[in-house]
């Protein structure tokens, strides 16, 4: 290995043990001085990102369509996804940035935004699940569903269950599931993912939701072999964001002058998304960092082969989608 290789590996390693270090934008500084910069071309290439108009979504639409992606933007609001849709046109001079209404915690929401879209386009080249919420009280979707569960979890399983006909179709094409490194903290409480029958955390549940979108693109990765399509799970680290700022005000504040910016949050997002050379690296792995990095450290909890079972029984029934319905 070149010393330019082992020093960066070694930089990296030490990074890592840190966590705090790592995490924020000293981290980002010190491992981007590593990074080749590749030329990525994505005209041509058709890219869904859910929660699009804000912080991390919205870092990753505006380079995806600076780099002459089209990018459907699966937003909620109409307002706030308009305002974000049109600063982004305007900053990057693209007439190919699209709004869809799609309220990632309603299966019904999100079945009409999947009907618009092949009515749309007859290709998918790139999905970014990134929408995700972190709530200080227990609240239900319109479908009596828990929310972050709804919205966290099932809003990326539903919508990758529907679109995965289109992304084979269109292989070589990439999943991506925005996860958060607070899912090392983690195992799913598979008896009560709802938080049903235990006091509402919302930490907690967000971090099993978190933990459950690795679960997803591991299990989604073997399914896939062989079918072209990319599926990894990763995190952006600490970003200045709204809903970091909003959900965890004591941290932000702790924090605050070393988040790293949203573009900065989105730069592995989008090289994994972009990146021309990624195909030969082994799918349905965790990133950070332009990097893969372990399922479990720190002895973090886990999962019996059982419990992953029963989770994934649980979000097909409750989304009723077949079991390996697209065939895979
Ligand atoms: N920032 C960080 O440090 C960090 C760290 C680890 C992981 N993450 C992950 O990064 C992702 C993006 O978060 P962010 O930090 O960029 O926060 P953010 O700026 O608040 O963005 C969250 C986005 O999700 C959207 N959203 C929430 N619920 C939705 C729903 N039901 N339907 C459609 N869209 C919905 C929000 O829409 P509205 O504007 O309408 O609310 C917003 O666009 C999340 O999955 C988060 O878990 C972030």
């Amino acid at each position: 290995m070149n010393p330019l290789r082992l020093i960066a590996r070694a930089a990296d390693e030490l990074l890592d043990k840190t966590i705090v270090l790592s995490f924020t934008n000293v981290g980002y500084a010190l491992r981007r001085s590593f990074w080749k910069k590749v030329e990525e071309a994505m005209q041509g290439k058709v890219c869904v990102v859910t929660g699009a108009n804000s912080g991390l979504g919205k870092a990753i639409t505006h380079r995806l369509a600076a780099l002459g992606a089209t990018v459907f933007m699966f937003c909620r609001n109409p307002e706030r996804g308009e305002a974000a849709r049109a600063e982004i046109v305007e900053a990057t001079g693209s007439d190919r940035v699209f709004l869809e209404i799609v309220d990632m915690s309603s299966q019904a929401s999100i079945r009409d935004g999947v009907g618009r879209l092949m009515a749309q386009t007859d290709r998918l080249d790139v999905l970014i699940n990134n929408a995700g919420v972190l709530l200080s009280e227990r609240q239900v979707s319109v479908d009596g569903i828990e929310m972050t569960f709804a919205t966290n979890t099932l809003g990326y399983f539903l919508l990758t269950e529907l679109l995965l006909p289109r992304l084979k179709a269109s292989a070589p094409s990439r999943v991506l599931n925005v996860s958060s490194g607070g899912m090392y903290l983690a195992k799913l409480d598979v008896d009560d993912l709802q938080f049903e029958h235990r006091p509402y955390d919302g930490v907690k549940a967000y971090a099993e939701s978190k933990r459950a979108e690795v679960l997803m693109a591991r299990r989604w990765a073997e399914r896939l072999d062989g079918t072209g399509v990319m599926i990894h799970a990763l995190h952006p680290g600490w970003a200045d964001t709204p809903s970091v700022e909003n959900s965890l005000p004591g941290f932000y504040k702790a924090v605050r002058p070393f988040f790293r910016t949203p573009a900065q949050g989105a730069d592995t997002i989008v090289w994994l998304a972009t990146h021309p050379h990624l195909a030969g690296e082994e799918n349905g792995q965790f990133w950070f960092d332009r990097k893969t990095r372990p399922f479990h450290k720190w002895g973090s909890p886990r999962n019996t082969p059982e419990e992953i079972e029963r989770f994934f029984e649980t979000c097909y029934a409750l989304t009723g989608i077949p079991q390996e319905s697209d065939g895979a």
